[in-house]
């Protein structure tokens, strides 16, 4: 079977890495067939698409999107943030966004090897709130957090079903219980509830400031992390720092439901000052790939690239995708 994939390069280094990105796929000899789409910032300042409703239906229509990077220096913030990647997270159901972190902290000897599941689909992203008498001395900003019973359970469930298929089976919830009462009660007593339906998971609850610190200072004792989608952001760039930096991080927009594709990107944002230098990493683009293979059911072919990535590469991005792609060819 082919998988029909939709490209979305992007801007800045974004094209770049996914090229190596498909470079490698291509070497596992999975039949995929590719489509891109000129979306981004770039194409913004062209003619002003940024996610077309008609954009969105054709995307519907493939297995699976890769995307490289979003955003350009000359689009203000949030332009295309929230018109094209909310909006595909948001109108594809793409409610768990995975992020999985291996590697030496800084100072560490001992690896560490967890997985943060962010909430993708509410929280602070969803855009509630307003302004009023904006530019004036008595402007007020409001900007709401909106967490459902069922976008909180069905994201604190995927993150138990993931740890019951792991060796260490355990689970910590990262809020901020202590000061935002209400939705960190909602997190609380949901997690609470499916724990119970988990007997042989482990399971903690971490504050996230305190987080921020055991990233740090004991990665170890994590295994799964469920998090709102505005901790899960903060927290997964900290994973990345602390994982062999962000040019490895990957991630995964997933819709478990399958109602629609789903989406895989880097952690990283298009890097504009480093474009066409060849020093962008792709290994995190490459990542992001094997688990779309794994999404798409490609066990094996995901394993060997993950394979692959595992010792060091060097040289321009090229050069670490035809590495990559070698090895992955010859394993
Ligand atoms: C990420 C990014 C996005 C986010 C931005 C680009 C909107 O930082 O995927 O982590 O905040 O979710
Ligand atoms: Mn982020």
């Amino acid at each position: 079977m082919t998988h029909k994939i939709a490209v979305i390069g992007g801007d800045g280094i974004g094209p770049e890495v996914t090229a190596e990105a498909l470079k490698v796929v291509q070497a596992t000899g999975v039949a995929i067939s590719t489509t891109d789409f000129d979306l981004g910032g770039a194409r913004f300042l062209k003619d002003g698409e940024i996610l077309s409703d008609s954009t969105l239906a054709e995307l519907r229509k493939f297995d699976a999107i890769l995307l490289g990077a979003v955003g350009s220096p000359d689009v203000p913030p949030g332009v295309i943030e929230r018109g094209l990647l909310l909006k595909m997270r948001f109108e594809l159901d793409l409610y768990i966004n995975q992020r999985p972190f291996a590697g030496m902290a800084p100072g560490h000897t001992k690896p560490h090897d967890f997985i943060v599941i962010r909430e993708n689909t509410e929280g602070p992203y969803v855009g509630e709130g307003g302004v009023l008498r904006r530019g004036t001395p008595q402007e007020v900003a409001t900007q709401g957090s909106v967490n459902t019973r069922m976008g909180v359970e069905r994201c604190i469930r995927y993150a138990f079903e993931l740890a019951a298929k792991r060796e260490r089976k355990h689970v910590t919830l990262v809020h901020k219980t202590n000061v935002l009462t209400f939705s960190g009660n909602l997190w609380e007593r949901t997690f609470n509830e499916v724990a119970a339906e988990y007997p042989g998971t482990g399971t903690a609850y971490n504050h996230v400031d305190a987080a921020c610190i055991y990233f740090v200072q004991d990665p170890h004792r994590y295994d799964v992390i469920v998090t709102d989608n505005l901790f899960g952001d903060i927290l997964t760039d900290l994973g990345g720092a602390v994982s062999g930096g962000i040019g490895v991080a990957s991630s995964a927009n997933l819709n478990p439901a399958r109602t629609g594709p789903s989406m895989f990107e880097p952690v990283h944002g298009s890097a504009p000052d480093i474009v066409g230098t060849g020093k962008a990493n792709p290994t995190a683009a490459v990542l992001s790939a094997a688990h779309m293979l794994e999404f798409l059911g490609e066990f094996r072919a995901a394993e060997r690239v993950r394979a692959a990535c595992v010792a060091p590469t060097s040289g321009s991005t090229s050069e670490v995708g035809d590495e990559l792609a070698r090895r992955v060819a010859a394993g």
